[in-house]
């Protein structure tokens, strides 16, 4: 029996593994829900025998994927991508989104805007009025990260949030790291009154990498229940 958040994020997944079709070539997202994903997936082309070609956007979803039997291929053996499927920690009324609580938001972003539509699959407790409660993360390089950190810091008191708080994600007792290299700060905004300019801000700080602000990219939200029902909103 799976408590109902796990139903939740399993009715969402299900629904949208019916958006993959013979052919496609699918960018395949990072997460819990993302998890559940790959593994419809994997049982549609080992029951039902669809076929497509899936692009990862961890190591860990790499290794999840080849292990339920979908064909991975790389981005660029790919080129451009029919579709995205991946999970997200916030979605707003614009379907605006933060993501990265999972640490991969680099090759998210990078893999979703090479797609034709993004769909992410989320419980209906990732919904949000305002986008922020979540951490925002920014991927920054390990090089002077503190120096970067301080910028950031100071950016944001400019900005219309209410949190100026960074905080550096650790793994035990060692800073974390991502696929690419680097290291995420989490931002404690509490609120982002407008996420398309603290998107843009953010990229323009030297040392950032990338933020997990995902603005215009998603097209539709597929939203599950504990109760199994499933919404798509788009
Ligand atoms: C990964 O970096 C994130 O963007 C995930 O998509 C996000 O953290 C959602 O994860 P869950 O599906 O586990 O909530």
């Amino acid at each position: 029996e799976l408590s109902p958040i796990d139903k939740a994020k399993f009715v969402a997944a299900k629904r949208a593994a019916d958006f993959v079709e013979d052919g496609m070539r699918v960018g395949l997202g990072t997460g819990s829900t993302a998890a559940w994903l790959v593994r419809c997936l994997g049982e549609m082309v080992r029951d039902e025998g669809l076929k497509f070609k899936g692009v990862p956007t961890s190591t860990r979803t790499a290794e999840l994927a080849r292990e339920v039997g979908i064909e991975v291929i790389s981005l660029d053996e790919a080129k451009w991508l029919d579709l995205t499927i991946d999970g997200a920690d916030e979605f707003d009324g614009d379907l605006n989104l933060i993501k990265g609580g999972g640490a991969a938001l680099l090759q998210e972003k990078i893999v979703a805007t090479a797609s034709d539509q993004m769909v992410v699959i989320a419980d209906v407790g990732k919904e949000v009025e305002t986008l922020g409660a979540f951490p925002l993360p920014v991927e920054v390089i390990p090089f002077g990260w503190q120096t970067t950190h301080a910028l950031i810091e100071e950016t944001l008191i400019s900005m219309d949030v209410l949190g100026r708080s960074a905080t550096l994600r650790m793994n035990g007792d060692r800073p974390a790291i991502t696929d690419e290299g680097n290291h995420i700060l989490d931002l404690h905004l509490q609120r982002i009154g407008n996420p398309r300019q603290l998107a843009l801000v953010m990229n323009q700080i030297p040392g950032v990498v990338e933020n997990g602000l995902f603005i215009d990219i998603c097209d539709t939200v597929v939203i599950g229940y504990g109760d199994g029902k499933v919404e798509v909103r788009d």
